[in-house]
């Protein structure tokens, strides 16, 4: 039987990055045998023009019968009105909300052909393997909001059980890679940061006293991602400190165009999504970087599919592209090659074939 994958492409580059990842999916099918039925549906500001929801009732049923959902990007400056009823990035939320994905996996790691395209010395970069496990369905993202001419508020709330849930998953990536957790926080002023830094500090402690573990505040978290890259394994951390800090992180590696995500919940469905946005500014130019969502394919065959040997094959096809010097504009540096969005999905397609 087919296994079912909900193909959510978005707005601005998400249609673009997302077809050469359905390219790339659609190779590894052919070659190893598995067949994968896409189902389209829409989500974001495509959705809200087609049926005013961003996201519509039919998306929901679409991805309530999916294995997995690959994702796009949402938003653009055609539906930023702030007085907008809908907003594109509500959809995404409560895509999140409705399939229970409460863990973002991002991986960064550094790698050597990719150096030129950071702003870090390659000294700071030398061996930089980090796992962010953000905290996806809970916190600001999800609170009351308030709203008066004059004034406004976003509320936070964390429950023991929602902060339980995450550190657990983070403390199992760890068991698999090097054995430490940084968790972040803001524990000096917020309430929430404070119950977190509790939690993980007693839960560490009772269920995982193999891992050596470092709690950190985020404005901190901030700038030792940058002095001391290479000293972070996994890090776990709130909705919004992980949406930050990625952005950041994604420039070790030099850009957030590189950065794929999962976000799982505790069966093995998931969506998988680049970290980056929609970029209004370079959609629909055919300049766009589609490595972060190959990647994020790649997760999927690995978590959700069970395809592992696939999976690596993927992440291997897209590094040897980038290191023989192939670059859309977000990662160009001296000497290397121009290429297009599609240029970039020809090029790993015909790797993984000739694999
Ligand atoms: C991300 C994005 C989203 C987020 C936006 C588009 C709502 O920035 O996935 O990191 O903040 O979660
Ligand atoms: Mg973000």
């Amino acid at each position: 039987m087919a296994a079912v994958i909900g193909v959510l492409p978005g707005d601005g580059i998400g249609t673009e990055v997302v077809a050469e990842a359905l390219r790339v999916l659609e190779a590894v099918a052919a070659r190893y045998g598995h067949r994968f039925e896409f189902r389209r549906g829409l989500i974001g500001g495509a959705a809200i023009d087609a049926t005013g929801a961003a996201f519509p009732e039919e998306t929901r049923r679409l991805v309530r019968d999916a294995r997995a959902v690959l994702l796009g990007a949402v938003g653009g400056p055609k539906w930023s009105d702030p007085a907008a009823k809908q907003r594109p990035e509500q959809g995404l939320l409560d895509l999140r909300a409705a399939m229970g994905v409460y863990a973002n996996v991002r991986p960064v790691r550094t790698h050597e052909s990719l150096y030129a395209a950071s702003p870090l010395r390659p000294e700071r970069l030398k061996g930089v393997d980090i796992v962010v496990l953000r905290e996806l369905t809970g916190g600001i993202y999800f609170g009351a909001k308030s709203r008066t001419a004059d004034s406004a508020s976003d509320s936070c709330s964390y429950t023991r059980a929602e902060i339980e849930r995450l550190l657990r998953m983070g403390a199992r990536i760890a068991r698999q890679r090097r054995r430490k957790v940084t968790s972040v926080d803001k524990a000096n002023v917020l309430e929430t940061s404070r119950l977190w830094r509790s939690v993980a500090i007693e839960l560490f402690a009772r269920e995982f006293p193999d891992l050596a573990v470092e709690h950190l505040l985020v404005d901190a978290a901030a700038m030792h991602l940058l002095s001391r890259p290479g000293d972070f394994d996994v890090i776990v951390t709130e909705n919004m400190f992980g949406d930050i800090l990625t952005d950041e992180a994604s420039m070790l590696v030099g850009s957030m165009g590189m950065l794929p995500s999962a976000s799982l919940n505790d069966s093995n469905g998931g969506l998988y999504e680049p970290i980056h946005g929609s970029a209004p500014d370079i959609a629909g130019r055919g300049i766009a970087n589609p490595c972060g969502t190959i990647l994020s394919a790649a997760m999927m065959l690995r978590h959700s599919l069970g395809l592992e040997r696939e999976a690596a094959l993927v992440e291997d096809a897209v590094f040897a592209v980038v290191d023989a010097g192939l670059r859309t504009r977000d990662i160009a540096a001296p000497g290397t090659r121009d290429c297009t969005t599609a240029g970039m999905g020809d090029a790993i397609v015909a790797r993984l074939n000739a694999g």
